[in-house]
């Protein structure tokens, strides 16, 4: 989604900002813009497209400043197009304004601009903003004052960025609900929507919250609340290396990320596991446990691929833990007026730590007194930020618009939780240290079903064309067919439906024949033998069959027209195995099919808008 970049300083800030912009692109955008203030000139250039489009215009113009502003817009309000891009001007071309988020209440604003004689150019709501702060600035505010005023007006969501050329000593930077973080370095400041933008010139970072308004200046920056309070900022350090921000020598971001499971999975763990006790040590849930345990019910709310993980970790919580769990869409959450109290636990699921219906429902349970925990990836994001307690999966930085690394992750960090839960509650101290030994095993494990990448791709070449899916599975493995399903059809546009394998007949059985390709999760469980007719109902009606099966299952294979097979794992665990090998065939398939496997049409990766 959207992505901010701002520099004050010594340096040339086009090359900064351009690289910024760069490492934004996995959020997703379809336009990027650039504008700079100098003593000379105030220059902004914007294309529709990529950010290398707009690095073409922006060297053939010899752009030069110490102070500029970029963005990557992912469209709400008006078509992706260069009008429509940012920065956003005001009529004498001398203030530019980046924003991220949505401005609500843009088009009652706009009514009295009108009237007052501003004219509009795109069909934004950003415009609006800044011809609202030039009307302040030309009732003689400053440009802070004129940004704060203009900002008590607007209803509805922000991180933005302001340049002005009467004073170009400064970017004002504020946030609502959009998050924005300030780079903190020598005689030069930073001002972005991510850490990814800023990690290659400074670790200091000071996280804006919502409501708040910094003034940052080359050498210092000072910040209020939009009501007028002064407030002082904590300056927090970050561990990330630049390097985990690359390809690594592969060709798609997805493709790393994929490969790098191995490594995210066991540091989801690390220093995790106290084998001899058999139980988890979590430091982010100390203090919790009773009152997670003491819950009424535990309620997972999340979007998207988190969703998917969330189910798993109703199976194993209702499983090993026995508790009561409700899986919730965050979107829904919002706004259905849940019956949700004091003693409820919930879990809020969010790789990035920053999508917006994850926030807001995290909200409205913080309100009705709720205890809320976050299990996020990005540290020092909102939700992780915001919850009272919470876990970091500690995947590592995911650019891929396609979530891999994150959702095995999410499922350690909930297998952690369960057997936290379950320890407390009934599972004896053997079955304990059963599933860390089997969580110890499972590097080694994923590791074994990487290896058959090739033999995968050649599984891929024989699907490529198919223009529907159906993935099936049961149990743990009904959200692996949700979450297979969704990853084709993120990346490779093919129509792809997760369903629990038993529903088949239900509906879905009507679409088989010898064009509908149909992927079985089918591991050595409770209910093997239940697929195992739900394969022969797809046979008998010559669908094709690719099944996921355990290894030394020699059943299956004579059934179906493809397998691939994983090791055996703690039943609780399968999903982390089995997900692999559909990860590498989606990504195959969009790569055989040419498409932006990093990058797909339409998404985003952290989708701060509603
Ligand atoms: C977007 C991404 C998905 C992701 C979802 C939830 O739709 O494209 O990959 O699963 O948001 O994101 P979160 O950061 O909250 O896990």
């Amino acid at each position: 989604m959207c992505g901010i970049v701002g520099y004050i300083g010594d340096k040339n800030c086009v090359p900064i900002i351009i690289e910024g912009l760069k490492r934004l692109e996995y959020r997703g955008y379809d336009s990027a813009g650039i504008g700079i203030i100098n003593g000379k000139e105030c220059k902004v250039i914007k294309t529709k497209g990529k950010v290398s489009e707009l690095e073409k215009l922006v060297y053939k113009e010899k752009l030069e400043s110490n102070l500029g502003i970029g963005h990557t817009r992912w469209a709400t309000h008006g078509e992706p197009s260069t009008v429509n891009a940012h920065p956003h001007l005001n009529k004498d071309k001398t203030l530019f304004l980046i924003h991220n988020g949505i401005i609500e209440n843009y088009l009652s604003l706009k009514k009295g601009l009108l009237k007052e004689g501003y004219e509009f150019l795109s069909e934004t709501d950003t415009e609006v903003l800044a011809h609202l702060i030039d009307h302040y600035l030309k009732l003689k505010h400053s440009l802070f004052q004129a940004v704060r005023y203009a900002l008590n007006e607007v209803e509805g969501t922000y991180g933005i960025a302001v340049i002005y050329k009467g004073e170009p000593d400064k970017i004002i930077a504020a946030r609502k609900g959009s998050p924005l973080v300030l780079g903190i370095g020598d005689n030069e400041n930073f001002v972005a929507s991510d850490v990814n933008a800023l990690i290659a010139h400074t670790k200091k970072v000071v996280y804006l919250e919502d409501g708040e308004i910094a003034e940052v200046y080359k050498d210092k920056f000072e910040t209020k609340t939009v009501a007028d309070e002064t407030i002082i900022k904590e300056i927090h350090q970050v561990d990330m290396k630049i390097d985990e921000l690359s390809k690594g020598g592969f060709a798609h971001y997805m493709l790393k990320e994929i490969m790098d499971q191995p490594e995210s999975i066991y540091n989801s763990m690390r220093g995790r596991l106290v084998y001899d006790e058999g139980v988890p040590k979590l430091g982010g849930l100390q203090g919790f446990e009773e009152r997670i345990i003491n819950s009424r019910r535990i309620i997972l709310a999340a979007c998207g691929t988190s969703w998917h993980a969330a189910l798993v970790g109703e199976y194993m919580i209702e499983q090993f833990a026995g508790k009561a769990v409700e899986v919730e869409y965050a979107s829904e959450m919002r706004y259905r007026n849940p019956i949700i109290d004091k003693d409820d636990t919930v879990i809020f699921i969010s790789q990035s730590g920053e999508t917006a219906d994850t926030l807001a429902a995290m909200k409205e349970a913080k309100k009705k007194g709720a205890l809320c925990i976050g299990i996020c990836n990005v540290v020092g994001s909102t939700i992780a930020r915001e919850s009272d307690a919470g876990v970091y999966i500690h995947a590592g930085p995911e650019i891929g618009v396609a979530s891999t690394k994150a959702f095995t992750s999410q499922i350690v960090v909930l297998a952690l939780i369960t057997l936290l839960l379950a320890r407390k509650r009934n599972l004896s101290l053997p079955e304990g240290q059963d599933i860390i030994k089997h969580m110890k095993k499972l590097t080694e494990k994923v590791d074994s079903i990487l290896k058959q990448n090739d033999y995968i791709k050649s599984i891929a070449e024989k699907y490529v064309n198919s223009k529907n899916f159906l993935y099936l599975g049961r149990g743990y493995n009904f959200p692996v067919a949700l979450e297979g399903a969704l990853k084709l059809k993120e990346i490779s546009y093919i129509h792809a439906e997760g369903y629990p394998a038993a529903e088949m007949k239900h509906g879905p059985i009507a679409l088989i024949d010898d064009n509908m390709p149909v992927v079985f999760i089918a591991t050595k469980d409770s209910v093997y033998d239940k697929v195992i007719s739900n394969i022969q109902e797809v046979r008998a009606r010559k669908g094709r069959i690719l099944a996921i099966v355990n290894e030394g299952d020699d059943q299956i294979e004579t059934m179906v027209d493809h397998v691939i097979k994983v090791p055996k794992t703690h039943n609780m665990l399968t999903p982390i195995l089995t997900v692999v090998p559909l990860q590498l065939l989606a990504y195959h398939i969009a790569v055989m099919k040419g498409l932006n496997v990093d990058q797909p049409r339409n998404l985003a990766k952290s989708v701060t808008v509603e």
